[in-house]
């Protein structure tokens, strides 16, 4: 819809997925304010990037591209420009004195002050505010969809996280951890059901310690999910991430026992190795772990299973890494994302601990590890060969016109030739052929 007299904004996202739901809650209080979202730069009047800083390299990526909104900006002086987001959160006044092409710094929980700051960045002063909130979850603000292919989209369940894993910036930069009232996650998922969505994904730092109580009344995680998938049984029902402290049997049944509840977990493990995990203050052992798994395994045979590793963090020796690698040989995930471990400053870890695994060390861990993944998610793809799922076709295939790609409940990617289906449609699919990230096959 082309809103008349508007000002083009373009929102850059970076980081997780909670940044990207974030970003539509800021497209829609711009969009109040009299701005409409435009998908390029070239010719907005205002660029906000939306800033994360799990990472030095994620942190040096945005740098990067600063610089080059620079050179945009000496060819239209008028253009603003305004961080949102983790980095803004973390480096507050600092970002402003560094980067000169900056107007505004605004913090995650200073969205709905977005107008104001807005007015004054017009009247050609620079704006921040980097307030942390205990109370604000956006609950009543109905998300502007960027970017979507109307088949699935994120909905934000609770905000901030107080776990404190010793390495990590996000309690930080997103503050106490709060959740959402249940009912207005409820009538999100039904007014995306009315606008055609096949997929939700509930999300949080830690959605296991999802609770709101209201009237005496306690509404749990694996309450919060049931009510959400009883929207509709057309509604995949998918969330992220559970931490694996506190993930519970009740969760488990929860998903096993509900049909459009999908059957994957993402449970990052971070590392094998007790010692390790005690440094990285993660509250469980290398033996919990498992007996999650266990229990999951029992609950739910055939489930994704996915994880976050980081490989060679403070004092990690060869043989706290060999336990990553017989762990992940255990687990058999079906995928994972892997990381060399990055100092954050003013973490636990930077003031506590030694980063002291040289970085040759840290890249050859990783390398051994993601060696290792790319075997599991091909002995794990190569026994799907010949069985039949449910897929969600989300796109046309990358390489070719000619297929659709989407996933199966399990979370894998399936390809397969497009036929008179169409992008939305629930097909079920016979796996032929695989890589060690696709699954190949023909609709049945
Ligand atoms: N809340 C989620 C993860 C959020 S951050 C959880 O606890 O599981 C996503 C992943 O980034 C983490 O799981 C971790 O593997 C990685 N990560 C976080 N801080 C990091 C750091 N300082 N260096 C390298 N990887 C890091
Ligand atoms: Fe970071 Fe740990 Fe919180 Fe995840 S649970 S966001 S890794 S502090
Ligand atoms: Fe990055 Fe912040 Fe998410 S640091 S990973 S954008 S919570």
């Amino acid at each position: 819809m082309e809103i008349k007299n508007s000002k083009r904004l373009h929102i850059e996202t970076y980081g997780c997925q909670m940044n990207f739901s974030d970003s539509e809650i800021v497209g829609s209080i711009m969009a109040e304010d009299g701005y409409e979202t435009v998908e390029s730069s070239a010719n907005a009047d205002l660029i906000f990037i939306n800033t994360c800083s799990i990472r030095d390299n994620a942190e040096q990526r945005i740098r990067k591209r600063l610089r080059e909104i620079k050179r945009m900006k000496k060819e239209n002086p008028d253009l603003k420009v305004g961080i949102l987001g983790c980095m803004a959160e973390r480096l507050k006044q600092q970002l402003l004195d560094e980067e000169d092409v900056v107007d505004m710094i605004v913090g995650p929980d200073a969205y709905r002050d977005l107008p104001n700051l807005i007015k004054t960045v017009e009247s050609g002063r620079k704006a921040i505010n980097v307030l942390l909130s205990e109370e604000e979850t956006y609950s009543e603000i109905e998300p502007v969809r960027l970017g979507s292919n109307k088949i699935s989209a994120f909905i934000s369940i609770m905000r901030g996280c107080e776990n404190f894993c010793t390495y990590c910036v996000v309690p930080f930069t997103r503050g106490k951890e709060r959740s959402r009232d249940p009912e207005t996650i409820v009538n999100e998922a039904r007014d995306l059901v009315s606008k055609g969505y096949k997929e939700v994904t509930l999300l949080g730092q830690n959605v296991n310690s999802y609770s709101w109580e209201s009237n005496g009344e306690q509404v749990s995680f694996p309450e919060l999910i049931a009510k959400v998938a009883a929207v509709s049984p057309q509604l995949r029902v998918r969330f992220a991430t559970s931490h694996p402290k506190d993930i519970s049997d009740d969760l488990i049944k929860t998903i096993a026992n509900t049909a459009n509840i999908c059957k994957a977990i993402h449970l990052p493990f971070q590392s094998g190795s007790n010692s390790v995990l005690k440094r990285m203050n993660r509250k469980y052992t290398r033996e919990w772990y498992m007996d999650r798994i266990s229990t999951i395994k029992k609950y739910i045979p055939d489930c994704g299973l996915s994880t976050d590793i980081i490989a060679g963090f403070c004092g990690e020796t060869d043989e706290e890494h060999q336990e990553t690698l017989s762990l992940m040989d255990w687990v058999g995930y079906d995928y994972a994302f892997m990381f060399k471990y990055s100092e954050r400053p003013n973490t636990i870890a930077q003031k506590k601990y030694d980063d002291d695994v040289p970085e040759d060390v840290k890249s050859k861990r990783l390398t051994e590890i993601i060696n290792l993944q790319q075997a599991l998610s091909l002995r794990s793809n190569k026994q799907n060969i010949g069985k039949i799922f449910e897929v969600l076709v989300e796109s046309f295939s990358k390489r070719s016109g000619e297929d659709l790609a989407g996933r199966n409940s399990q979370n894998k990617m399936v390809v397969f030739p497009k036929k008179d289906y169409n992008i939305g449609d629930y097909v079920m699919v016979k796996i032929t052929d695989c890589t060690a990230a696709t699954l190949i096959g023909e609709a049945v």
